[in-house]
């Protein structure tokens, strides 16, 4: 991210702060302009890159909180140690007897994350995140749905094609106590999915709190391609989620939310703080999921060796594609194949973050692993003709910041349908992030009960690791994103921005499907 542009979410931030309870579309008053002077904002800019004088980043880092300025491209992430093996989540196993069946509840808990001391979380099935959920293509699956804690919560399935009251958005609010069967038939190619709390309002502190899980569907074909498929050794599992913890060291969602997104410089991957990987010299599947509130995420290896993509939010590509870095915005997925047989691993090996922090250190070891491959064909992902000369049906437009963010210049209201659209039909959705005078932000858009397509951005191809099923994209400010979306199943179904905040403040849609 250029510095111009956090300088002008910065001022973005000044402005809306400094009293802007008057339409963010009058013109900039001059005094707002001078309530930060451009030696401050270098100054900054400056401290948020380097890394290696702790101590004043931290000092700009409370500067910025107590002015309520912080950003999620400002605060930067504090190098992981290495200290700690990755956890690897289990995998749930089926309830006993007949069929496809799982129970998954919500629970509060306490969790270890520092040496010695108890942090207050909650988790699915255990006291900070959850396990994962296997299913096969053609399953037929039937979850139990319980919600221990003490408010109340959903279980949404983000990225899975179900129908409309097994979905578990803002309409499916379960009260402390109560519990619900949910039950779908998986007739989706093989993905890396998620599933995390959607109630009315709550969804960013839930999550924030612990609640979040993976979902992995197989299929024949997937498991005939050859790729590194042992689970938690060369095919590993890696939620992203960055926390600020506070001097009692536990997740204070109130103090430090921010309406735009709530960021912190602490990162825990699978809940592991200052996580390393031990691995073997082999290909390792790393499947990837930025489930941050709002932080964005460009991931590379430290020492500029390149990977290859296999998947998107939804599916395989056709064929992988080599890249340096990635980007992941909040929801979006990715798996990326590394081959460690090729990696000097007599160097200090990691997984860096775009400015340069330490996200994931690798520990290799000399020992050989399984010869998976990665194979030039994996899927038939197209994009046809017709699709392409499909007319715009449905236009959204992204706007503004903070809580005064709006989707078609409304909020949320769960007694509005935005949209309808017929079962089985493809619609080009144009989707619109309008700047506001001072630049804008990108917001990550998700819909809900679908994987479709994305047609064009700004009317080019989109990049070659975006062509392919997707439920999540990011947007930027000026963009505008055609996608081909078609739902297989009946309902209504959310369509949000997916910094949770936003969410939460209103930034969020409905489609009616029938
Ligand atoms: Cu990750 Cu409305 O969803
Ligand atoms: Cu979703
Ligand atoms: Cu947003």
């Amino acid at each position: 991210m250029g510095i111009k542009f956090k300088i002008t979410v910065l001022m973005i931030s000044i402005l809306v702060i400094s009293g802007c309870s008057s339409n963010s579309t009058q013109p900039v008053d001059e005094a707002n302009h001078s309530a930060m002077n451009k030696e401050d904002m270098e100054e900054m800019d400056h401290s948020a890159m380097n890394h290696d004088e702790m101590g004043n980043k931290h000092m700009n880092h409370d500067k910025m909180r107590n002015e309520h300025m912080s950003h999620d491209e400002v605060i930067s992430l504090n190098d992981s140690t290495g200290e700690n093996e990755l956890k690897i989540p289990p995998i749930l196993e089926r309830d006993k007897g007949e069929g496809v069946e799982y129970t998954v509840r919500a629970q509060k808990g306490k969790t270890e994350i520092f040496d010695g001391t108890e942090t207050n979380t909650y988790g699915y099935n255990g006291a900070f995140l959850g396990p994962v959920l296997r299913f096969s293509k053609g399953d037929t699956v039937k979850i139990r749905t319980i919600n221990e804690l003490d408010e109340e919560t959903t279980f949404h399935w983000h990225g899975l094609e179900v129908p409309g009251d097994a979905d578990g958005g803002p309409h499916d609010s379960l009260k402390p106590g109560e519990e619900k069967l949910i039950e779908f038939k998986v007739k989706q190619e093989a993905s890396t999915l998620w599933f995390h709390p959607h109630p009315k309002g709550k969804t960013a502190e839930q999550v924030y709190n612990g609640l979040a899980g993976l979902i992995y569907i197989d299929d024949d074909h997937s498991k005939s391609l050859g790729l590194p498929n042992e689970y938690g050794k060369n095919d590993i599992p890696l939620i992203f989620q960055d926390r600020t913890f506070d001097e009692k060291r536990q997740l204070n969602y109130s103090a430090v939310k921010n309406d735009d997104g709530t960021v912190g410089d602490t990162l825990l991957i699978n809940g592991t703080l200052n996580p390393k990987l031990t691995l073997k010299k082999e290909k390792v599947r790393l499947r990837l999921l930025n489930g941050s509130n709002a932080r964005n995420y460009t991931f590379k290896l430290n020492t500029g060796d390149s990977f290859v993509q296999v998947a998107t939010d939804g599916g395989f590509l056709n064929e992988p594609v080599t890249l340096k870095e990635m980007t992941l915005t909040p929801s979006e997925r990715a798996e990326i194949v590394v081959d460690f047989s090729k990696i000097d691993s007599e160097k200090d090996l990691g997984l860096i973050n775009e400015d340069g922090s330490i996200l994931l250190p690798f520990e290799v070891s000399d020992q050989s692993g399984e010869s998976s491959e990665v194979p030039g064909k994996m899927n038939d992902f197209s994009m046809t003709e017709e699709e392409r000369n499909l007319p715009v049906t449905k236009e959204v437009e992204l706007f503004g910041m903070m809580d005064q963010v709006t989707i078609n210049g409304k909020k949320f209201d769960p007694e509005r349908i935005d949209f309808t659209q017929e079962q089985g039909v493809t619609e080009v959705w144009e989707i619109y992030n309008k700047p506001d005078m001072m630049g804008g932000m990108i917001h990550p858009f998700h819909i809900h009960g679908t994987q479709f397509k994305i047609l064009s951005r700004n009317g080019e191809e989109p990049p070659e690791n975006e062509r392919g099923w997707k439920d999540s994209i990011s947007i930027q400010p000026d963009e505008t994103v055609k996608i081909a979306i078609q739902f297989k199943n009946k309902g209504v179904y959310m369509f949000h921005c997916h910094i949770l905040e936003h969410e939460d403040n209103g930034m969020m849609g409905q489609v009616k499907v029938e």
